[in-house]
């Protein structure tokens, strides 16, 4: 029979890879924890028209990238490309707009977007984000970024803050049609076809162009971060002094605009270079426009996501360390005592019990291979002389003990 291959661009997690995961998880639920974020969890599949009006039409990742389809009961529904909009259309519904609540959450899981799969980019991949309803502050956009630089160092990865303001709504379409579109229209000859369709669907996207001779051109234009009004400006500048006191190190790129349609002010993104095309680990901003763009009263709000897929990457392989303890017996007899101890008492560690009966050295093997730190083999003549001897495999100690229950580890 033919076999059944995944589908493309999504991964299987197993082994040392799923053991990475679950460290990821614990390790940065706990940092997000510490700053006030409770977990939420949203659907995976929401209607499409939620992604149409947050992330915008004229954006990538809901024109080209939706894994969208019609459901047996006529709906258009969509696989959530990001996580953000389901967060938002949740607190609208419970209403927390309405009380102007503040609210701080964390989610996980699953994101999907129909890219041509490579290194770092997935059909199916995982994000870990934050988002912060309720405050304007810049000292809220300060504390997001200082807590994913604590996320990152405590995973050991290294990393380039990088960050622009890209300023409101209002600042931006006079921004395109007073000097960015004047530009590209003037320059139209000298530019790609691709940032030839963005000069009328998205144009400040142009400047995320990967083209070095766009590049060359976009030298020459005002940027968005020195077109800001003089309020915008402080806040930027605020927001940087902050950091240099914190001693958080950045660089402004001027050409960060992001992919998604409901950012404003501050926009950053941590980056690598150290994985090739797909070198952005983490992306984020301030939306305050977005509660009210999908029918909520007007709530400030900041936000990030990592992408968890290009960080187990960069993390070092740790989590391969010998645990818990590998129980075997030498003859039938042994395994039911064995099996009532074990079982009707509360596991202090990882506990493995191999229900066929072997001999000591086939259960050592067994043990190393499936990596271990104690080994306990008995036979039911140790039992009966409360002889249970429990071996570390990584110092080759022994120790001895009456019975498995009085079994101590250190
Ligand atoms: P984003 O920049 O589209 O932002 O995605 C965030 C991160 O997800 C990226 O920096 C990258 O690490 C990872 N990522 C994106 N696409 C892929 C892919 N195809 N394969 C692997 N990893 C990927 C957002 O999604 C926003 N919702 C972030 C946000 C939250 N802004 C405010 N709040």
């Amino acid at each position: 029979m033919k076999k059944i291959a995944k589908i493309k661009g999504m991964n299987d997690f197993e082994g040392e890879l799923s053991l990475k995961l679950s460290n990821f998880i614990e390790t940065v639920s706990q940092i997000v924890q510490k700053y006030g974020y409770t977990y939420i969890k949203t659907p995976h599949v929401e209607e499409t028209a939620l992604y149409k009006r947050s992330v915008g039409d004229s954006s990538d990742v809901v024109n080209k990238e939706m894994y969208n389809f019609i459901d047996k009961g006529e709906n258009d529904i969509c696989l959530r490309p990001e996580g953000t909009a389901g967060v938002v259309r949740s607190y609208i519904e419970s209403g927390y707009d309405k009380q102007n609540n503040k609210k701080r959450y964390y989610y996980y899981g699953e994101m999907y977007r129909y890219e041509r799969p490579q290194k770092g980019r997935y059909r199916e991949f995982l994000q870990f984000g934050c988002e912060s309803f309720g405050s304007g502050s810049s000292y809220e956009d300060t504390t997001m970024l200082v807590m994913v630089c604590e996320i990152l160092d405590s995973l050991g990865i290294s990393y380039t803050l990088e960050l622009n303001s890209i300023g409101d709504s209002a600042f931006r379409t006079n921004y395109i049609n007073d000097i960015l579109k004047p530009f590209l229209v003037e320059n139209i000859d000298h530019i790609c076809s691709d940032c030839k369709t963005r000069k009328d669907t998205n144009p400040i996207r142009v400047f995320d162009c990967k083209n070095s001779s766009c590049q060359e051109v976009y030298k020459k234009v005002t940027k968005l971060t020195d077109a800001l009004d003089s309020s915008s400006k402080l806040e930027f500048e605020t927001i940087l002094k902050r950091l240099d006191r914190l001693n958080i190190r950045y660089i402004i790129n001027k050409n960060l605009v992001r992919g998604l349609d409901y950012y404003n002010s501050l926009v950053f993104e941590f980056t690598t270079d150290e994985l090739g095309a797909q070198g952005t680990l983490v992306g984020g901003g301030r939306y305050d426009s977005l509660v009210s763009t999908l029918g909520g009263n007007s709530t400030q709000a900041v936000g990030f996501a990592m992408g968890i897929d290009r960080l187990l990457q960069l993390m070092e392989d740790g989590c391969n360390a010998r645990d818990g303890i590998y129980f075997g017996c030498l003859d039938s007899d042994a395994l039911e005592p064995i099996y009532d101890t074990i079982y009707s008492n509360k596991q202090e560690i990882k506990t493995y019990l191999e229900y066929k009966p072997k001999s000591h050295t086939k259960h050592i093997s067994t043990a190393d291979k499936l990596n271990f730190k104690y080994c306990c083999i008995v036979s039911s003549d140790d039992i009966t002389a409360s002889n249970i001897r429990v071996k570390n495999l990584l110092t080759k100690d022994e120790q001895t003990y009456s019975s498995i229950s009085e079994i101590r580890y250190d």
